[in-house]
């Protein structure tokens, strides 16, 4: 498996490749992604600081993780989507895009970096957690009864 990060250049001539992966994990959320209009990809399409880190494999993406960095203003980072292929999944793919995020972001002297998940997202938190990110605030219910939002930083 190789990972690297997508130049500026090969973001954007990739992005029906990038795209897909919202695809596949429609299902995966309450509400399906796609109820929500395309406000997910459109963000991710026009904001031209986002960084892209890619799971490859014969030449295909297997696995992403998209992440901002506010480095003007406050050093921050905020940590958008992680996303693995079913069939790649519980291979350690997702923790090391996590773990390769993270590296890139401290290379760029990022000291605090976000991110918002949901409680029903068990692997997610359990790679977010043994990264080192702290629960700092949920939202109850949010989505549905049971289904909380947990906001999450790594400092
Ligand atoms: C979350 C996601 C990226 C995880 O990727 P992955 O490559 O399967 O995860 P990993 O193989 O790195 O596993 C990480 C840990 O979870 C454990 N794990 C993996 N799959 C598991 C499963 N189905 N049940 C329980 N534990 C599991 C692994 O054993 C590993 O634990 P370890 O650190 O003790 O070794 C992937 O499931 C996914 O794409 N989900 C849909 C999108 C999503 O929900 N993204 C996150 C919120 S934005």
């Amino acid at each position: 498996m190789k990972y690297r990060l997508l130049s500026e250049r090969e973001k954007q001539s990739s992005w029906k490749k990038i795209s897909h992966f919202f695809t596949i994990i429609d299902n995966e959320f309450v509400p399906p992604l796609s109820s929500r209009g395309d406000t997910v990809k459109s963000a991710i399409k026009k904001n031209d600081t986002a960084e892209v880190i890619v799971a490859e494999t014969n030449g295909k993406f297997v696995g992403i993780v998209i992440f901002w960095s506010y480095y003007y203003k406050v050093r921050s980072s905020y940590f958008h989507w992680l996303i693995v292929e079913p069939k790649f999944r519980s291979k350690g793919i997702g923790k090391e895009l996590t773990k390769k995020a993270i590296s890139r972001l401290h290379k760029k002297r990022i000291k605090t970096i976000k991110l918002v998940t949901y409680n029903t997202k068990k692997v997610a938190l359990k790679i977010y957690k043994s990264a080192g990110f702290k629960i700092y605030y949920t939202r109850k219910n949010i989505k549905g009864p049971g289904i909380d939002k947990v906001y999450l930083v790594l400092k």
